[in-house]
């Protein structure tokens, strides 16, 4: 008896009767990303493990306990990829990408991998779009960022999200907030998670975002990174704001905004559902100004986000947003006796060569079967071919719906369909 495979943890399927909708969604991303004249970027699904550490960081959870780590024959130690960015700077960095035209603004779209405990919304491979802009600290970037991800969840229809933005400061003016911050936790330090026992130490700022009951209620009263920004970061947070506002885009300021990754500095923000449970946050992101050079670049600062198909699809179908359709035939070619058959060989790659989408079945035999089987596929037409067509050189045309059907002459079948 052979053994039945099963799909790992945290991952999933995605079947034909989904796939539309992942269609749909990467469409108009696209679309978005035209708009805002973003190039779409491909880069490996693994790189060196090396690269997440410097980037994402090493105290990150990420790289701490999420990644998907192995070494190769040569002994090497790669990384799957948990998240786009850092390999989206390397191969900027690596292929002079801020010599060359058109180059700076990317888009990408493509499956990222963390072991993470698996939930509605959190996968161990889940599928993210997401956009960098690279070269340029203006903060009317930081606000042409946001609003191409507030244009694209609006397009898709979405209306129940809400944005929350922050600064979280530069190295300058991070030193005194992390005092700050260590000053604040300190009396609270046993009542803290193991994890924000070793934050505390090594990356402060990361107390303000766990999730565990206990250290969320002790950082109620944290001191805010926006009472430590220094005068530029101050300057740039103020900007992003007023074009914002310029634009329409309503906001929320949450000084909590700190993101789980290492490499962020000054912006950040997060668009969230207001629908879902937990895990809410449709898209991510922020600047990084000091990443480019991080991975070995010149000093180019750079702001992006990203955000996951999964989360997405569940927010759609939560407001009830279209997807569009199905993909369905156009036409069902119906075949009745040998010689029908026969011909309906050349007859088919004629209508899809010409651009149509048409079906037919070989294997069943009786018109009742076959036109059950038109009826199942959801094509909108079926064409009805036997000896008497073939003799007259005519097919029918039947209007699945309606029933009505015409007799047409084969010379103007192509014209007819199209
Ligand atoms: P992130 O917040 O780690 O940021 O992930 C971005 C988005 O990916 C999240 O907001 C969420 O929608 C989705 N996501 C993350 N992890 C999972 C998961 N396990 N299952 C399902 N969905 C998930 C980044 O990855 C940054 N690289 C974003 C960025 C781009 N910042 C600047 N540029």
């Amino acid at each position: 008896m052979s053994l039945k495979c099963k799909i790992p943890r945290g991952t999933f399927d995605i079947l034909p009767s989904e796939s539309y909708k992942w269609q749909y969604i990467t469409k108009v991303f696209r679309e978005t990303s035209r708009n805002f004249n973003y190039r779409e970027i491909v880069t490996p699904i693994f790189e060196s493990a090396g690269l997440y550490e410097r980037s994402v960081g090493n105290t990150s959870d990420i790289v701490q306990k999420e990644m998907y780590k192995f070494r190769d024959k040569k002994g090497r130690i790669f990384a799957l990829r948990p998240e786009g960015t850092a390999g989206i700077v390397r191969a900027f960095v690596e292929n002079n990408l801020d010599m060359k035209n058109n180059s700076s603004k990317l888009y990408y779209i493509g499956p990222m991998f963390r072991y993470e405990r698996p939930q509605k919304g959190r996968y161990r491979q889940h599928y993210q779009y997401g956009i960098e802009n690279i070269g340029s600290s203006e903060p009317f970037i930081d606000a042409e960022v946001i609003s191409f991800g507030y244009y694209f969840l609006k397009k898709l229809g979405l209306e129940n999200f809400k944005l929350e933005i922050n600064s979280i400061g530069c190295p300058n003016c991070s030193q005194d907030y992390n005092n700050a911050l260590v000053e604040y936790y300190k009396p609270y330090f046993d009542d803290l998670c193991q994890d924000c026992k070793i934050r505390i130490e090594k990356n402060p700022k990361r107390l303000l975002d766990c999730k565990v009951p206990k250290c969320k209620e002790i950082s109620r009263n944290a001191p805010s990174m926006l009472s430590y920004l220094d005068d530029d970061c101050r300057e740039h947070f103020d900007k992003v704001q007023e074009f914002l506002t310029k634009i329409n885009i309503a906001f929320k300021i949450n000084p909590k905004i700190v993101r789980g990754l290492d490499y962020y500095s000054r912006t950040a923000f997060e668009f969230i559902d207001t629908n879902l449970g937990a895990q809410n946050t449709l898209i991510g992101g922020g600047r990084y100004d000091g990443l480019v050079e991080q991975i070995g670049g010149k000093n180019i600062p750079g702001i992006g986000f990203a955000g996951g198909f999964e989360r997405l699809i569940l927010s759609m179908e939560t407001e009830g947003v279209s997807f569009g359709s199905e993909q369905n035939p156009d036409y069902y070619l119906v075949c009745l006796g040998e010689k029908a058959k026969d011909f309906s060989l050349n007859l088919l790659t004629k209508i899809r060569n010409a651009g149509i989408s048409v079906e037919s079945d070989f294997e069943k035999k009786s018109i009742k079967a076959q036109m059950k089987a038109a009826d199942k596929s959801n094509a909108k037409y079926s064409l009805i071919l036997g000896e008497d067509e073939i003799s007259q050189n005519k097919i029918v045309l039947k209007n699945m719906k309606t029933g009505d059907q015409e007799s047409i002459l084969m010379d103007n079948l192509i014209e007819k369909l199209h």
